[in-house]
């Protein structure tokens, strides 16, 4: 069964998972320990996770996978007991958030809710994320397959990430690409993704600018007076603020 040994690392990781709850989410501030353990599922979920782990890297059956289950019945995570996480993860409200078999994630990582950690298909061996330290999950983001985001990345809310993100970057949108790097916006033609041209409706505004020079030449052969011109809007602005909000 578990040894002292897997005990005590064990309950050294669940005091780091509740020290990042208390540092990391506002609503803790004058919260107990003991409260936080009752009262946060994310919080719930990792300690079960721990027990978990532990119990799978010693080769027990099945019972990883049942604490698993029962763990995410009664917080709404799903974390494979193989999922390797170091310590001081906080996931915030919790349900939703699912974590595969090969993620890997390192120290120091905040997760919302509705964040997936997974695979992109049926491949086997790594095919899971590996999320490096300080790094910053939103609410709903999707990282799928065996990428690298970077230490200290951002990744918006309801961001879907198919590519290795840069260190200390922002990644927003779907697909995901870095709107910050250092803190500064990524240079070059490619760069504004968020502001892209819309070529439907430059389509129709070409052919709006047809139909209105044949009604103004009817209008002429008929002496009579040509009627309004047609306003054809761009279905998203191409400059101004970012349509996505953020
Ligand atoms: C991505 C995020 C971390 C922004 O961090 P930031 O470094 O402060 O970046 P900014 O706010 O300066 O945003 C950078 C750009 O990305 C855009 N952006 C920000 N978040 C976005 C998102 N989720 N989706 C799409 N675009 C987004 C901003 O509008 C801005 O665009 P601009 O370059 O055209 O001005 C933040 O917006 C976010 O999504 N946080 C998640 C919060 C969350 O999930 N909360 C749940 C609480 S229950």
């Amino acid at each position: 069964m578990l040894g002292l040994g897997t005990l005590a690392r064990i309950a050294g990781e669940v005091r780091r998972d509740v020290a990042a709850a208390h540092a990391r989410d506002p609503a803790a501030r004058g919260t107990g320990s003991l409260e936080i353990l009752a009262g946060w599922p994310g919080v719930q979920a990792l300690l079960a996770h721990r027990v978990a782990h532990g119990m799978q890297g010693l080769g027990i059956p099945a019972l990883p996978r049942s604490i698993s289950f029962a763990s995410r019945l009664a917080t709404g995570v799903e974390i494979h007991p193989c999922a390797q996480i170091g310590p001081g993860l906080f996931i915030d409200h919790g349900s939703g958030v699912v974590i595969g078999e090969t993620a890997q994630i390192g120290e120091n990582v905040t997760l919302y809710q509705g964040v997936t950690l997974g695979g992109t298909g049926f491949a086997t061996g790594k095919r899971h994320p590996t999320v490096q330290d300080n790094v910053t999950v939103g609410a709903g983001a999707k990282l799928l397959g065996a990428i690298t985001i970077g230490h200290g990345a951002k990744i918006g809310a309801n961001t879907v990430v198919v590519h290795d993100v840069p260190p200390n970057s922002t990644v927003v949108g779907n697909p995901g690409h870095p709107v910050r790097v250092d803190g500064q916006r990524p240079e070059g033609p490619d760069a504004d993704w968020v502001h892209l041209p819309d070529p439907v409706a430059e389509a129709i505004k070409a052919l709006s600018a047809r139909i209105a020079e044949l009604e103004r030449e009817l209008a002429a052969r008929r002496g009579a007076e040509p009627g309004p011109e047609g306003d054809v809007r761009p279905l998203r602005p191409v400059r101004g603020p970012n349509p996505t909000g953020g």
